[in-house]
């Protein structure tokens, strides 16, 4: 215990992705199907303590970085609480860690200012579209206002750096790029494109039909030209600068362009199963370890094997390519 998370590839592991719940009040088609899932049991749902516990040892272990994600996290009924005790972890150095959340937006307007309070330091917000009809089409659900305020609320905060997702979809969004960049500038706030990846539980997902990294830069060279920023690190998007001002555009490519070589993320989910990537068909399962009395250094060892059995990267490339069971939206994206 308190050695970092090496895998057997030289990969540090830093950031931890905490799924807190697998509902969704939207059902975007990439992710859910229009009657959801079947939900994970209420009671293999991680509590606030358990959560907090893994939590505490993963940063022991030089883990730096929490991202609550879902479903939709803000669903969470102790949504504050979770952010109050994870935003009060330090690590070995005495080093606060650093707590994000990745969100629908939806139910922003109420929960901001009690997340900030609580320790929250950064936001990242799904947008696909601008447009009422296409939002309603794509979420199946008629919520673009609700999310459009969140985005206010968001923009309005402190909160920084600001970023919205938005996963480029053939014949849905793609002719919007330049707009939805647009509007993010305009709330001070970074766009990121995102390559649809095949963790649909519909599996519809088709190479044919996804959206390049290569034709995203194509439609945004029409607008403005673009340099790109140094210095990635681990970070799954490419960054460049808009007419070389102070702006920024991402694109996060994980099909054409993998960056799994420098990935140094882990999964927990929220039925406590720890991932070491987004498509891993193997779980390392902490749930009976929190659930009967155990040593920290259990879950500090399955921590450990989970880093160690880490493959290379994703195989979505290669002939043969299998999705894991688990939707997104049991996984947290
Ligand atoms: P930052 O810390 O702000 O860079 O967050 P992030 O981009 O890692 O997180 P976010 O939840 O906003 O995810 C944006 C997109 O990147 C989503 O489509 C995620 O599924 C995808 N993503 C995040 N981490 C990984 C990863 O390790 N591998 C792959 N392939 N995709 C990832
Ligand atoms: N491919 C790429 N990104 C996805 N997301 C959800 N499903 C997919 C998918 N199949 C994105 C959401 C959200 C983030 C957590 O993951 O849009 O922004
Ligand atoms: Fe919900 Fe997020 Fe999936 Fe959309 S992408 S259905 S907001 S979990």
């Amino acid at each position: 215990p308190g050695d970092p998370l090496v895998d057997t590839y030289g990969r540090v592991h830093r950031d931890l992705r905490i799924s807190l719940t697998d509902r969704c009040s939207l059902r975007c088609t990439y992710c859910m199907p229009e009657q959801g899932n079947e939900w994970l049991a209420r009671s293999s749902i991680l509590t606030l303590d358990e959560i907090e516990r893994v939590a505490r040892i993963a940063a022991a272990d030089g883990v730096t970085t929490f991202r609550l994600t879902g479903g939709e996290p803000l669903l969470r009924t102790d949504i504050v609480d979770v952010v109050r005790r994870l935003s009060a972890i330090a690590g070995p150095d005495g080093r606060p860690v650093e707590l994000a959340m990745t969100t629908n937006g939806i139910r922003l307007p109420e929960l901001l200012p009690g997340l900030v309070d609580a320790g929250l330091k950064r936001l990242n917000i799904s947008l696909d579209t601008l447009r009422r009809d296409r939002f309603r089409d794509l979420t199946r659900r008629d919520r673009l206002d609700d999310v459009l305020a969140g985005v206010a609320a968001a923009a309005a905060s402190g909160l920084r750096p600001l970023k919205l997702n938005a996963v480029a979809m053939r014949d849905v969004n793609d002719d919007e790029l330049v707009e939805l960049v647009q509007f993010a500038l305009d709330h001070d706030a970074e766009l990121r494109f995102i390559e649809q990846m095949p963790l649909d539980a519909g599996h519809t997902w088709d190479r044919s039909r996804m959206v390049t990294r290569e034709e995203i830069l194509d439609v945004l060279a029409t607008r403005w030209s673009l340099t790109p920023v140094p210095g990635r690190g681990g970070a799954p998007a490419e960054r460049w600068t808009l007419d070389g001002g102070s702006r920024t555009v991402g694109v996060i490519a994980s099909v054409t362009a993998p960056f799994c070589g420098d990935c140094d993320r882990l999964r927990l989910t929220a039925d406590g199963q720890l991932r070491n990537c987004l498509f891993s068909t193997t779980e390392y399962d902490l749930l009976p370890i929190l659930r009967r009395e155990s040593a920290d250094e259990e879950i500090d060892g399955m921590l450990r094997a989970c880093v160690h059995g880490k493959l290379p990267g994703h195989a979505i490339n290669d002939p043969g390519f299998l999705q894991p069971a688990r939707g997104m939206n049991a996984i947290g994206g």
